[in-house]
């Protein structure tokens, strides 16, 4: 398959089968927005989930935040975003890409910005944290939430747009363990590539020279994958200094120290920050996950996705739907699912092999069709039903009772 024919068919199942849409698309769309519809929103749901869970929550040095999105502009000021948060023209004049607002009204209403990073949420709140909760070098506030930016060209789909969503962890250490810490988030950027499904050679890393790092980093590493429209960044591990503290600190008078009770030192400490975007995560999922094979010699296009991900868990199916007692024990087995795990479809519509096919192209799992063995016709294989799975399309029998165990073991 080429790769913008791949990139066509990725961009059209994710419309036909109500993952992603253009944004205001009825009144002929606004550049560089998107919609997420049904499945869409359980995808990236389940992305930010992951993330959160091996992020944040399996780690004791993680806390969690969700700070505001409108911030006060002397935010963006002491950041250096309002000085320097800018992109090229074509007749070479510097275009800053921040969106503008106004917060309040009339003579009171001041100009500020729509956060372009959800970074600077953490650093105005890393006081706070520290306060409440006493925490030892090294620890980290992670977050997750909306950013803006008004991107000169958005393109590439959801790859550049102007309204996205960022996974950043802000890491806080002593100035001599930023080393260390910046090779176990390394790694741990590479743990989670792993558990989203990412094909391993479309990722490489790119050492960013220092004329092309951000204004406060010392040492970037792009993680960057070979999207059908090029090999582009996918995310940014950097090494912060003590730039954003030290500035804010500044900024605002407010001391944003850390006291070491073991040497009586005051520290600004160091960040390591690994940033990733959802949905360039969500892009590179889907461009790792699309397969394309044959099956009973037709061609078959399926979404391979990690069942962490898979917006749908398991479809059943009654085998025959002009049957009351088949779809009556279907439906059954459907409830009971969806009590139990959560994101199960039902489909009696047309024969099972297009209902299959149907269910691949979401990517989920397994199928489960309930015939009239279910109902006893052979008394063997009375409460089995038949499981398909996805990538091999192999049928096995199993009994009603092991569905659950099943579904939720990964
Ligand atoms: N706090 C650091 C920071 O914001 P960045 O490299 O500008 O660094 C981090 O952005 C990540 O956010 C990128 O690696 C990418 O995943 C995502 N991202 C940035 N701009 C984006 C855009 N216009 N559309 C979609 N995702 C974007």
């Amino acid at each position: 398959m080429e790769e913008k024919d791949k990139m066509e068919k990725i961009i059209s199942l994710a419309k036909r089968r109500g993952f992603i849409y253009q944004g205001s698309e009825i009144y002929g769309g606004l550049a560089g927005t998107w919609d997420y519809g049904p499945l869409g929103v359980e995808l990236k749901n389940n992305i930010k989930n992951l993330w959160w869970k091996m992020f944040v929550k399996s780690r004791d040095d993680m806390y969690g935040l969700d700070a505001a999105i409108i911030m006060n502009p002397k935010v963006w000021e002491s950041s250096g975003h309002v000085a320097t948060f800018a992109d090229p023209l074509d007749d070479g004049r510097k275009f800053n890409t921040m969106f503008k607002t106004t917060v309040g009204a009339g003579e009171e209403a001041t100009v500020s910005y729509l956060r372009p990073e959800t970074a600077q949420g953490i650093f105005a709140n890393f006081k706070n944290i520290v306060d409440s909760f006493h925490p030892k070098l090294p620890f980290g506030i992670g977050q997750i939430g909306k950013a803006f930016r008004n991107e000169i060209a958005p393109r590439d789909f959801i790859f550049r747009s102007r309204e996205f969503e960022q996974m950043e962890v802000e890491y806080f250490v002593k100035e001599s363990e930023w080393e260390k810490a910046f090779d176990m988030w390394r790694s741990e950027m590479h743990k989670w590539m792993d558990a989203i499904g990412l094909t391993k050679a479309a990722v490489h890393e790119l050492e960013v020279p220092g004329e092309d790092r951000a204004h406060y980093s010392k040492r970037t590493i792009d993680f960057e994958f070979d999207f059908p429209f090029g090999r582009k960044e996918l995310y940014g591990l950097a090494y912060r200094t003590d730039y954003d503290l030290g500035a804010h600190a500044k900024g605002s008078g407010v001391a944003l120290e850390y006291f070491d009770e073991e040497t009586g030192e005051r520290t600004t400490p160091h960040v390591i920050e690994p940033s990733l975007g959802v949905e360039r995560t969500l892009l590179a999922v889907l461009v790792s996950a699309y397969t394309e094979d044959e099956q009973n010699g037709e061609v078959r296009a399926f979404l391979k996705l990690p069942k962490a991900l898979a917006p749908v868990k398991a479809a059943v199916f009654p085998l025959l739907k002009n049957k009351p007692e088949l779809v009556a024990k279907a439906r059954e087995i459907f409830e009971t699912l969806k009590a139990s795990v959560g994101d199960i479809a039902w489909d009696d519509n047309g024969n099972i092999g297009k209902r299959y096919r149907r269910q691949d192209e979401i990517g989920t799992p397994v199928c489960i069709t309930i015939d009239f063995d279910t109902l006893g016709e052979n008394p063997e294989l009375l409460n089995t039903v038949t499981v398909r799975d996805r990538d091999t399309g192999e049928q096995k029998r199993v009994n009603i009772d092991e569905l659950d165990g099943l579904l939720s073991s990964k």
